[in-house]
């Protein structure tokens, strides 16, 4: 049946024409255990964007931390005598500025930052403020740290302070905790000279929580990063997106400049600064305090393949249309190495030179990358010219390592079905397909990946999110489409390899593209219903598919099956099986599931089912209801081969079974 037809259907199904009263009767058969669900199927998609980075996971609370904003003070005010200066100890980051006497004995000198939408901070929590610093003279000399409360109606503007002792002419860190006694969302820093007659000299500013993911001084928000870890993703893709292309190559993705000491990693622009008009963030840079080391040491950390994605010569096609914004020729081994010397960051011996880099930042033994993609959403011939020498390069260097070819920025059509044989010819290990589409879509994409070719490259559905109607809200519905889709790519996890949601973060003030999986403020954050249906794939993968059909026919949500899309697998560690439905329609369907082909000892024996819904397609969770629409849970009882109950309407269910072999 062709795309158009099945929406018809299925549309018929919602709307009550096909709804049956009778039971739906799904069989799984356990004797055929089908395809292995890979460990890296269902993972996550991080890209700096909606402040994902820096304002975001990023633990960083200081923005414009180093004086290298293109305006030197973007995000600072500045008070008494401050100079700015280029002749600092990072040479990458030269800036820095010179508090000097303010010229009168009661006035002061000093700077104040605004952080990313205001610092937050939380009470009885540490805070670890540190500077690199010296004196002009080599006396000593002492600077006021303070959080101050931007509501000046407040009799108290400080409600925290330390003073930092500054001594000597050499440049050298200083370090001093803060612990608030309040909680505040969106307090400043300030910095002033306590000691007005002394010139104090200051760089790289910063304050980070102590209280980091798994304690990382350079460290990351410990609750996004749990909830990244939450999900028990099998892949990380970094470091996005579209940041990889850049709008010409001068702005593109380098993950050279990403690693090292964190001081000294040059600023880069962030495209999202200024992609959309209608929300535009002239703040929003790439500081690349997290980099790639970073991402790599929380791909193993949250027990993910970490799988970068690299510049293939290409600009952002979309926004830059020059020829001339693209390498050639000789141009393009600067990138090739690039990908050699990543790998080498990542697994080589602590004797090469980027091997040592690796050790020094903290890492001997290697991070076992395997993966790597090159370009993201690239069209036109150019792409396979350009990613054929990678390709050459790779193969005969690194053969071990599998290369993510790209489909283009569409789901289907001109460019998708031009790139898709290209990258088949290429061999390309798998290929990036990308779609930000609507309910309808989602809808009708239940079988996509059947008709597949399965001697082809494998699928990486590296960005996918349903975009709802209206204003692309993360409402319950559209999550509930992409549940009823994914057991599509879970039937076909032959062919299907890995797929990601996109994007992941998004800040509620600075957000530039949504939906989103995870929203945050400056204290708080929550996960949103796609985030949901994410964490019931993630945490119950199972090991391989078993065939479920209805009627003798998969459950993809066509016309005769009111609505509902299904899937199953085994378990084999945990010994049971996992029948993951989606009723995305108006009715509750009664369901007789049956388990054909178990051996005769074998026998069912409990089970719970996870269930996932919501009487109103528009309920969402928020700041002020995190917990509007969350996973249900309960034990169900169960004996025998086969198990009978009612879905409800609109419902994403997730009955897990327990096998147990029969007492003789
Ligand atoms: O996820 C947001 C953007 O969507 C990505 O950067 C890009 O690859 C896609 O167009």
């Amino acid at each position: 049946m062709n795309n158009k037809k099945i929406l018809f259907s299925t549309l018929a199904a919602l709307a009550g024409l096909g709804a049956s009263a009778a039971t739906n009767d799904l069989v799984v058969n356990t004797k055929k255990v089908g395809a292995p669900i890979q460990p890296t199927m269902y993972g996550i998609f991080f890209e700096d964007i909606n402040y994902g980075a820096d304002g975001g996971l990023y633990a960083e609370l200081v923005k414009n931390r180093s004086f290298e904003f293109p305006q030197t003070f973007m995000g600072w005010n500045t008070f008494g005598n401050v100079q700015v200066r280029e002749d600092g100890p990072f040479d990458k980051n030269p800036h820095y500025v010179r508090l000097g006497n303010p010229g009168h004995g009661h006035k002061h000198t000093g700077i104040e930052n605004e952080g990313f939408f205001g610092i937050g901070v939380e009470k009885d929590k540490e805070y670890r403020f540190s500077v690199w610093a010296r004196t002009v003279d080599g006396e000593k000399s002492k600077i006021r740290v303070e959080l101050t409360d931007p509501d000046t109606m407040n009799d108290h503007q400080a409600f925290c302070h330390t003073d930092v002792e500054i001594s000597g002419k050499e440049w050298k860190k200083y370090t001093a905790i803060l612990k608030p006694n309040r909680t505040e969302a969106k307090a400043h820093l300030r910095i002033f000279l306590s000691k007005p007659e002394a010139t104090v000299d200051l760089e790289h500013v910063s304050l980070f929580p102590v209280d980091t993911w798994k304690g990382h001084e350079n460290g990351m928000r410990k609750d996004l990063a749990q909830k990244l870890a939450d999900l028990k993703p099998g892949v990380f893709r970094f470091p996005g997106g579209c940041i990889v292309e850049g709008t010409d190559l001068a702005t593109r993705y380098q993950w050279k400049n990403t690693v090292g000491p964190v001081e000294n990693r040059p600023l880069n622009e962030n495209r999202w600064h200024y992609t959309f008009q209608h929300r535009f963030f002239p703040d929003y840079f790439q500081t690349y305090g997290l980099g790639f080391y970073e991402y790599f040491l929380l791909s193993e950390e949250i027990g993910s393949e970490p799988l970068p994605i690299l510049n293939v010569g290409l600009s952002c096609q979309f926004q830059n249309q020059d020829p001339k914004a693209h390498a050639y020729g000789e141009e393009l081994q600067q990138y090739i190495d690039d990908v050699l010397d990543l790998v080498e960051f990542a697994n080589g011996s602590t004797d090469t030179k980027w091997g040592k880099l690796r050790a020094e930042m903290g890492h001997p033994a290697p991070f076992n990358l395997k993966y790597i993609g090159i370009g993201n959403e690239q069209w036109g011939p150019e792409y396979p010219e350009h990613l054929k020498p990678f390709l050459d390069v790779m193969r005969k260097k690194h053969p071990e390592i599998k290369i993510i070819g790209s489909s283009g920025p569409d789901s289907e059509g001109k460019q998708f079905d031009y790139l898709w044989p290209e990258m088949t010819k290429l061999n390309a290990d798998l290929v990036d397909e990308h779609f930000y589409r609507p309910e309808s879509w989602f809808l009708s994409q239940g079988r996509r990946y059947d008709n597949y070719d399965r001697k082809g490259p494998k699928v990486f559905a590296g960005e996918y999110a349903c975009h709802g109607k209206g204003k692309k809200y993360n409402h319950f519905y559209p999550a509930l489409l992409e549940a009823a889709f994914m057991t599509g790519l879970e039937r076909n996890a032959d062919v299907v390899h890995m797929a990601t949601y996109a994007p992941l973060f998004a800040h509620v003030d600075g957000w530039q593209w949504r939906p989103d999986m995870i929203w945050f403020d400056n204290i708080n954050s929550f996960p949103t219903c796609s985030y949901y249906v994410q964490q019931l794939y993630g945490l119950n993968k199972g090991d391989n598919v078993l065939p479920l059909t209805m009627n003798g026919k998969t459950v993809a949500g066509d016309a005769d099956q009111n609505g509902l899309f299904a899937s199953a697998v085994i378990d084999k560690a945990n010994n049971t099986y996992i029948v993951k439905v989606a009723n995305v329609g108006d009715q509750a369907q009664d369901l007789n599931i049956t388990f054909d082909g178990m051996k005769k000892k074998q026998t069912l024996e409990g089970g719970k089912v996870v269930t996932l819904h919501s009487d109103v397609e528009t309920a969402e969770n928020s700041l002020e209801n995190p917990a509007a629409v969350v996973p249900q849970e309960k034990a169900i009882e169960v004996s025998g081969k086969n198990y009978s109950t009612t879905i409800g309407p609109k419902t994403f269910a997730v009955y897990t079974f327990n096998i147990a072999n029969q007492p003789k």
